[in-house]
C-alpha cells in the first residue's frame, strides 16, 4: 500500500473509533528539541543516565542528581509542544473516551492542554518528599540546590520513575484499563524497549483495538497492525486533522 493509502486507512479507523489510546515516547518531543534516550547526546559530563536516574546514586550523591535535574529542567524549559502535541489535544477534545499515556518526563502533553493524560515514569517538573511523600509542582528554574519539603523539611527528589523502581501501580491500573477499551491504540515515538510500556500494545490488541504505530524508523513494538514511517509531528496532524 502507499503511504497515503495507509494514512487514509489510519484516519478512517481513528474517526470511527469509540475509544482511543494513545501511548508515547520521547520520539514526539524530539521535533520540539527534546534529545532522545537512546539517541545522540546521552551523556552529561562523565554520567550515563542509567548511573544517575537511580535510587541509589540519589541516596550517596543527592547533589550531583540534582544537578543533572537542574540541568535538564533548564535545557526543557526552553522548549515548545509541537504539532504532534497539539493534534492529540484536538483528538482529546473530539473523542469522549481517550486516554494519553505518556513515558516523557518533559511536561510537553500538558502545557499543549493535554488534560486526560497518565504520566507514566513522571514529570520533571514535580518534585516529591522524601519523606512525607508530599508532591510539589513546580515550574520555576529558581530552586535550591538542593531542595527541601514546605512542610517537614525533608529533601525533595524528582517525581519521577527511576531505575529499578516501581511504576506508580494507580497509573499502571489506569494504563491497563485504556489498553483493555478496544476501538483504536496508537503508538507514537518509542523504541518499545523499556517495560511495562512495551507491552500495552500487545495487550491492546489482545482486546480487539486496531494498532497503528507512528516512528521514524520500525521499532521493537510488536503487534502493530499499521506502520506509518515519518516524524511524528508531520504524521499525527494529518492523521487527526483531517476528521475533527
Ligand atoms: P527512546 O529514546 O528509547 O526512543 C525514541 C523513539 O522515538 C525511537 O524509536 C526513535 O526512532 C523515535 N523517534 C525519534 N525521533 C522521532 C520523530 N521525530 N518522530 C517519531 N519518532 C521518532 O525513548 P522512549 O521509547 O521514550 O524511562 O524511552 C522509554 C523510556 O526509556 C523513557 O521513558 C525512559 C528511558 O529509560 C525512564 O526514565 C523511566
Amino acid at each position: 500500500m502507499l503511504t497515503e493509502n495507509l494514512i487514509k486507512t489510519a484516519r478512517d479507523r481513528i474517526a470511527s473509533a469509540h475509544s482511543i489510546t494513545v501511548l508515547t515516547g520521547a520520539g514526539i518531543s524530539a521535533d520540539s528539541g527534546v534529545p532522545t534516550f537512546r539517541g545522540e547526546g546521552g551523556l552529561w559530563k562523565q554520567f550515563r543516565a542509567e548511573e544517575l536516574a537511580t535510587p541509589e546514586a540519589f541516596e550517596s550523591h543527592p547533589e550531583i542528581v540534582w544537578e543533572w535535574y537542574h540541568w535538564r529542567r533548564q535545557i526543557i524549559s526552553e522548549k515548545r509542544p509541537n504539532p504532534a502535541h497539539e493534534a492529540l489535544v484536538s483528538l482529546e477534545n473530539a473523542c469522549p473516551s481517550f486516554t494519553l499515556i505518556t513515558q516523557n518526563v518533559d511536561g510537553l502533553h500538558p502545557l499543549a492542554g493535554s488534560r486526560k493524560i497518565i504520566e507514566l515514569h513522571g514529570s520533571l517538573w514535580r518534585m516529591r518528599c522524601m519523606r512525607c511523600g508530599r508532591i510539589t509542582e513546580k515550574r520555576s528554574l529558581e530552586l535550591p540546590r538542593l531542595p527541601h519539603c514546605d512542610l517537614c523539611r525533608s529533601l525533595l527528589r524528582p517525581d519521577v520513575v527511576w531505575f529499578g523502581e516501581a511504576i506508580n501501580p494507580l497509573h499502571l491500573k489506569k494504563s491497563l484499563e485504556a489498553c483493555q477499551g478496544g476501538g483504536v491504540f496508537l503508538v507514537i515515538g518509542t523504541s518499545g524497549i523499556v517495560q511495562p510500556a512495551a507491552s500495552f500494545a500487545s495487550i491492546a490488541k489482545e482486546h480487539g483495538a486496531f494498532t497503528i504505530e507512528i516512528n521514524r524508523v520500525d521499532s521493537e513494538i510488536a503487534d502493530r497492525d499499521l506502520l506509518l514511517i515519518g516524524r511524528a509531528s508531520e504524521v499525527v496532524p494529518q492523521l487527526i486533522h483531517a476528521n475533527h
